[in-house]
This record gives C-alpha cells, structure tokens and sequence, in this order.
C-alpha cells in the first residue's frame, strides 16, 4: 500500500470545541495547522451539548470563580486535581467574553447581558443558597459554540480534513510523538501526517455502554491510540450516568429544564429528591440524583407498566419558557418520546452520557505519563484535550456545563503551550522507518481475516457487557465477571472479520477499527472500576459504600499491556488559594 506523507506545524485530531479552540488559536499566529475529523466539524459531539456553558459572571445572582472552584472540587468528591480546577474557574469568564466577542449568539438577559440559568451543584458562598452559573443560548449552546468557532477557522485558514479518521500515534524510539496515521473513510486511502506537535480532541467513548447519550462517532478512539502506543488510561472507572436521558431511546433531555423549575417525579407523583437532597433537591449534582432516581425504580417507584423510569415534569413552567428556553427540548420529547412537555411529562432514565477519565494531561493539555526517566513526565510532542483527556477537573463526578468550559479553556491553554514549545523545538523529528507499521498491520489483518466474527455482533455484546457489569450502582460479583467477561469480549475483537468484503461500503471497516477503540476504553473502564474498593463521586459500590481518603484519594493509572494498574496521587495544592479539603458530601 502506497501512503501520502504530509507535514504541518500542529495535526489536532477531533473538531469539536475543543480542537476548534486549539486550532484557531495557533492558525491566528500563522502555525500550519491540520484538524482530522470523522464527521463534518459542525456535527461533532460538542453540537448535542445543549444547557450552558459555566462562568461565574454573576449577572443573575452574585458569584465569583473561589466558588465555582469550591463546586467543582467539591461536585468531583475531591478527585478533582485543585490546581487544573482553579485554573480552569478563573478563567472561566475571559473565554466566556471571548465567545461572545466571536460572535456566540447568547440569549440576553433584558438588560442585555449574557443569559445565566441555574445548574446543578452550584451554590453561593461556599456551599450556601443556588447559584446561577450556566450561560446559556437556548437548549443549544454546544451547537452555537461549534458554529461560531468553526467560523472564525474558516477565516483563519485552518485545515480541515473531513471524514478522516486518526489510526495510530506516531512514537519514535525515546517514545516522542511525531504525528498521527490516518484514513479517509470515504475511500480507505491511509494517510501519514507529520507534526511538530500532535494534539487529541477526540471527544468521549461513551459508545462502550447499550444505552447511552452519545454520537455514534464517540468510540474513544483517542484513548484506544494512546493505550496502543503505551500511554496508560487515568481514571476510567468514574463515568457519568446523566439522570434524564429519554426512557429507551438515551437521547439527552438537558438539565436545563430542572435549571428552570422542571423536577423528577415517581409513580405515585412524588417529587422524590426532596428526601435524597433536601436543599438542593433536583439540583443536586448528577451521581446523587442518578442514584436517587436507581433506587426509587429498584424499590419499585417507577413508572410505566414497568416500573422502569420516572417522569420529568415541566408542564408548570408555561408554554412561553417552553419555547423561548428550552425549544430543542420539547422538539426532542415530542419525537423521541410522543409527550409536549407543554402538557406532558417526558419518560427519562440515568443514561451513560460522560467521560471524566481519560488521557493524563497537566493544566497546559501537555500529556505526562511514564516516559523516558520519571513516572511523571511530559511526552514531548503530545496533547490532549477535552473529554478525551483527564487534567483532571471533574474528578469522580463532572458537573453539568463544566464540560463546554473545559473544552475552551484547555484547548485555548494547550494551543499557547505547543506555541511557546514550538519556539524551543521548531523543527520536524526524523520519522522512523516503521512509523505506519502499526497501522498497517490492524488493516493487513481486518483484508486477511478468515472465519472470524460479524464486528457488529463483538460491538453489541461489548456494549451489552459494559451496561450489566458497571452501571450506576456496582456489586463485587458483578464487577469480578464483568472483568472475566469483558476480557473475553476482547479476545473476540481481535478475530473480527468484514463479511462479504465486495458488497459493503468502507463503513465497515471504519466500525471494525472503532472497535479496537471501544476494546481499550471498556477494558480500562472494567478493570479501574474494579480495584477501586471505595465509593466515590459516580463510582458507586455496593460493597464499599463509603469514600475511603486514607486509601483512595489517588487516582487510578490503566496500562493496557499487561492490563496493569498503578496509581498516583491527587493533585490537592492549588495555584495561589488554599486547598479545600475533603469533607462528607451533602446537598
Ligand atoms: O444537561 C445538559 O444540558 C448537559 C450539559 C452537560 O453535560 O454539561
């Protein structure tokens, strides 16, 4: 197979906010940059995040980023690494005005500021009455972010490669990465791109669970290329369970509608959160209202013939907030759920919809993983950031709005770093010999497989193993066979096989090599979520129901070879304030 060598400054894999941050930030200083992407970037996941976008500007009620900060920390149960998270609040509301000076068409308070609507987990004063944080533009703030940064790209001569699909990181032999290999999926043509910097943007993987909030593309495929060239996976086993994805369908019903008075109710008409929270009740960060909404349908208070899910309930908000604020919401129950929130409840469920684990990053999207002399180091040459990557902000529990925040912010962060690092290492490392062998070897063996299995049919029992064995409350036994059965599972994904290969379009072969992707992020999820003998912000055990800080304020180190697990520890000293120490969690 022939491969077209190209060169540029940075290649950034993945257009969604946070590529598309990073990106326009280096092409505006002349960098030649080259942004892959599996969909057009306009469609990348970033466009479904609908609530707001976190900022302590204060426009409705008094605020100020200490107690964003002291939220955050608090919301990730202490996970959270408090240097990455001050930095990321204060500058919350620069990259905020900075959208707005782009052109992000927000909703407008009548005095025409920025419209800020309550979410969950914000309170004023350290922990007091709710805060009103979330700027918002509708139900749609992911969609107008992604439109107004792809804009100001156009203009700025950024490279778009679209519907290309990153295969492997490239890595010479001190293990600097030199660039990416890559395949166009309309034709199979293979790609190797070079760059003096190399940075991740791909998004989350929350495609490893049946149910789920996600865009078919989120198949973690910048985790599966970091575990494959020996970066280890961080914090794996915290994943979000939003509480109001549509009942069977998984498409997310924002928690803007409970941010504007919408609140949960059971079968018997209950406005059952008043019990599990009694001050912040609905608003409640998302692991605990998750789990109040588990509970309630395994003590049989859910809905429907069933009993299996509960209602959400915004008919008494009026038809005009309905419309003016939350237009995609309704838009969404009447066609996934047959109900007009104007007159119905709409049928929701705890869904998987995030990501807090993934790449280890330090607040500047550099990558630091074991390396060359230390256990800490930064990889020269590579970035992550977003979703895909944990420096780590959210912790063991993400709050809602704080992800189109990091996006801006680290990809904003990250693209100053490789700026200065480019200055010091202007130059293209030579490029092994073998440099697209990895890759070529996954394709040699998806043409040559012979009497292998549908890739399909491993994607759904993948799937189906992630939803039993490690969902919103875990067990011991579970967790033991969920590990026996999810190595299995990948067992079988390296025997896959493209059925039939003259009839199918190259989509095929895109799913198969997704699939190697998913294998690394589910394997890493199943294992964490394992030896975590705690309960902690989203991973929650039965058989350790308790946070443990003496033995687990640390976070977990996945190594896919060997699957190797290591730890390292939490990050509690900020840049300039004092620490906030754990404390029992309450709301
Ligand atoms: O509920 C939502 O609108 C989702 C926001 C988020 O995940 O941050």
């Amino acid at each position: 197979m022939t491969i077209i060598k190209r060169k540029f400054d940075v290649v950034i894999v993945g257009a969604g906010g946070a590529g598309m941050r990073a990106a326009l930030q280096l092409s505006e200083v002349g960098l030649k940059v080259a942004v892959l992407s599996k969909v057009f970037p306009t469609r990348s996941h970033t466009v479904s995040a609908q609530g707001g976008i976190a900022a302590s500007l204060g426009n409705v009620t008094e605020d100020n980023w200490h107690w964003h900060m002291y939220d955050t920390v608090k919301g990730s149960d202490y996970l959270g690494d408090q240097d990455a998270i001050e930095f990321m609040c204060r500058q919350a509301n620069e990259v905020v005005y900075e959208l707005e000076h782009f052109g992000m068409p927000f909703d407008r308070l009548e005095n025409g500021k920025i419209y800020q609507r309550p979410f969950g987990g914000q309170s004023q004063n350290f922990g007091g009455a709710q805060a009103t944080r979330s700027c918002a533009a509708a139900d749609r703030t992911g969609h107008a972010l992604l439109h107004t940064l792809y804009q100001r790209n156009v203009s700025a001569n950024t490279q778009f490669f679209v519907e290309w699909m990153g295969l492997d990181l490239i890595r010479d032999a001190q293990g600097d990465v030199l660039g990416v290999t890559a395949m166009e999926m309309e034709t199979g043509e293979v790609m190797l791109l070079q760059a003096k910097a190399t940075l991740f943007a791909t998004g989350g993987g929350g495609r490893i669970f049946q149910a789920n909030t996600n865009a078919l593309i989120n198949t973690g495929d910048g985790l599966g290329m970091a575990a494959r060239a020996g970066i280890p996976l961080e914090d794996m086993e915290f994943w979000q369970f939003h509480p109001t994805g549509i009942h069977g369908v998984g498409v997310l019903i924002s928690e803007a509608v409970r941010g504007e008075g919408g609140y949960l109710i059971n079968k018997d008409g209950e406005r059952f959160m008043e019990r599990y929270a009694p001050n912040a009740k609905d608003l409640a960060s998302r692991d605990v209202v998750a789990r109040a909404m588990t509970l309630e349908i395994k003590e049989g208070r859910g809905c429907g013939d069933d009993n299996d899910h509960l209602l959400l309930k915004l008919d008494h908000l009026g038809a005009d907030i309905i419309k003016s604020r939350l237009p995609g919401i309704r838009e969404l129950a009447i066609k996934f759920a047959h109900a007009d929130p104007i007159h119905d409840p709409i049928p929701v469920v705890p869904t998987a919809h995030y990501m807090m684990g993934g790449i280890p990053t330090n607040h500047y999207g550099q990558v630091v993983a074991p390396y060359k002399t230390g256990p800490e180091e930064v990889v020269t040459g590579f970035y992550a950031v977003g979703e895909c990557a944990c420096v780590s902000v959210h912790g063991a529990n993400r709050l809602g709005t704080n992800s189109l925040l990091d996006l801006v912010v680290f990809g904003r962060a990250a693209a100053n770093q490789i700026i200065e690092d480019l200055k010091i290492n202007p130059h293209h490392k030579p490029l092994p010999a073998d440099a697209a062998e990895k890759s070529l070897s996954r394709l040699a063996r998806l043409e040559n497989q012979k009497d292998g299995e549908n890739v399909a049919q491993v994607t759904d029992a993948l799937c189906k193993t992630m939803q039993t064995y490690c969902g919103v409350f875990r067990f011991e036994d579970t967790l033991l066979q969920g590990v026996e059965k999810i190595k299995a599972v990948a067992e079988r994904v390296g025997r896959t096989e493209i059925k039939d290969k003259s009839r199918v379009f190259n989509t095929a072969r895109i799913e198969a090599l997704e699939l190697d992707n998913m294998k690394e992020v589910a394997v890493a999820t199943m294992f964490s979520a394992e030896a975590r003998r705690e309960s902690r912000g989203a991973h929650a055990r039965d058989d350790f129901p308790e946070r443990d800080d003496d033995n687990w304020l640390k976070h977990t180190l996945f190594f896919s070879d060997g699957h190797r697990l290591d730890y390292k520890p939490v990050r509690l000293k900020p840049l300039t304030v004092d620490s906030f120490p754990p404390k029992k969690r309450t709301y």
